[in-house]
């Protein structure tokens, strides 16, 4: 298994903050905002509320468990002590956001003690999706609230025509770096096993912002990466990279990909 962000800590510390950067991107693209707020706004949460992010990264989508869910505290939980430098950094100035080192199927956290949990782009990287779900069910609060999102990965595409060569590289990205490409079919199941009741589950087509910043992090990786493995010349990952920023420069750039919420309550 090659996939980086599923042993993220481990990976050399150049690749953590490649990823970082990456990460901090897609937080801050306006449509991925959007999605998020259209899953994370109309939650019904007691007041105060205690939120708890597996998978945490650098710390955005926490923030957000404040500011669009409307928790009263956040936490973060995260492996990668590069991420948790990050959010750290960034919201040093919000007393009711942490953030620690640590594993979401091992989390520490005392039994019925959270009233929401979030795993935003997080099951898609966990070899045993279903020791997370335990860990979550475990320290839900009696009618608890756990909130899943992930890309639907079969879906993702760079292609505006056929035999497209750009959109090869993002499906190799995705055999790199994604360890269950279809986790939001397979979710629901999976929950109802664990003793979830289930919620709302919502499509969202995300389709790249003008200076597709996010996806140009995409091709970059995956062409480079592809280079590396040897299946193409260096040359040929530089002509890739310069063929999607071309398509940029000239608003002739395409990405998309679908994303599926799902809610979720603890009986
Ligand atoms: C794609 S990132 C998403 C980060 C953040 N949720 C966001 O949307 O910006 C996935 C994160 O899950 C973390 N991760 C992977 N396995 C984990 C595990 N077993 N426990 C907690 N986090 C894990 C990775 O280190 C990585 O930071």
């Amino acid at each position: 298994m090659s996939d980086p962000y599923s042993n993220l800590a481990m990976e050399d510390n150049d690749i953590q903050e490649q990823i970082a950067d990456a990460m901090d991107a897609r937080c801050k693209d306006p449509a991925q905002i959007a999605m998020r707020k259209k899953y994370l706004g109309d939650l019904e949460l007691p007041k105060p509320a205690f939120a708890v992010e597996f998978g945490s990264g650098t710390g955005h989508v926490t923030h957000e468990l404040v500011t669009i869910a409307g928790a009263a505290e956040a936490h973060g939980i995260e492996p990668s002590s590069v991420m948790v430098k990050r959010a750290q950094k960034y919201f040093s100035d919000k007393p009711n956001l942490t953030f620690s080192i640590g594993d979401a199927k091992e989390t520490g956290l005392e039994d019925d003690s959270v009233d929401l949990v979030l795993m935003h782009t997080l099951l898609c990287h966990v070899p045993g999706p279903e020791d997370v779900i335990s860990e979550a069910f475990r320290v839900l609060k009696q009618g608890g609230t756990l909130a899943i999102c992930d890309g639907d990965y079969d879906t993702a595409t760079t292609k505006i025509s056929d035999f497209d060569p750009l959109d090869q590289v993002v499906r190799f990205m995705i055999n790199q770096n994604v360890t269950n490409l279809w986790i939001m079919r397979q979710i629901t199941e999976m929950l109802s096993q664990a003793g979830f009741l289930l919620g709302k589950r919502i499509g969202h087509g995300y389709v790249a912002g003008e200076d597709a910043k996010y996806f140009l992090t995409v091709i970059e990786r995956g062409a480079d990466k592809m280079a590396q493995v040897g299946l193409i010349y260096p040359s040929t990952a530089e002509a890739l990279k310069s063929e999607a920023n071309s398509r940029v420069a000239n608003n002739k750039f395409f990405g998309f990909m679908s994303y599926v919420s799902q809610i979720a309550i603890k009986p």
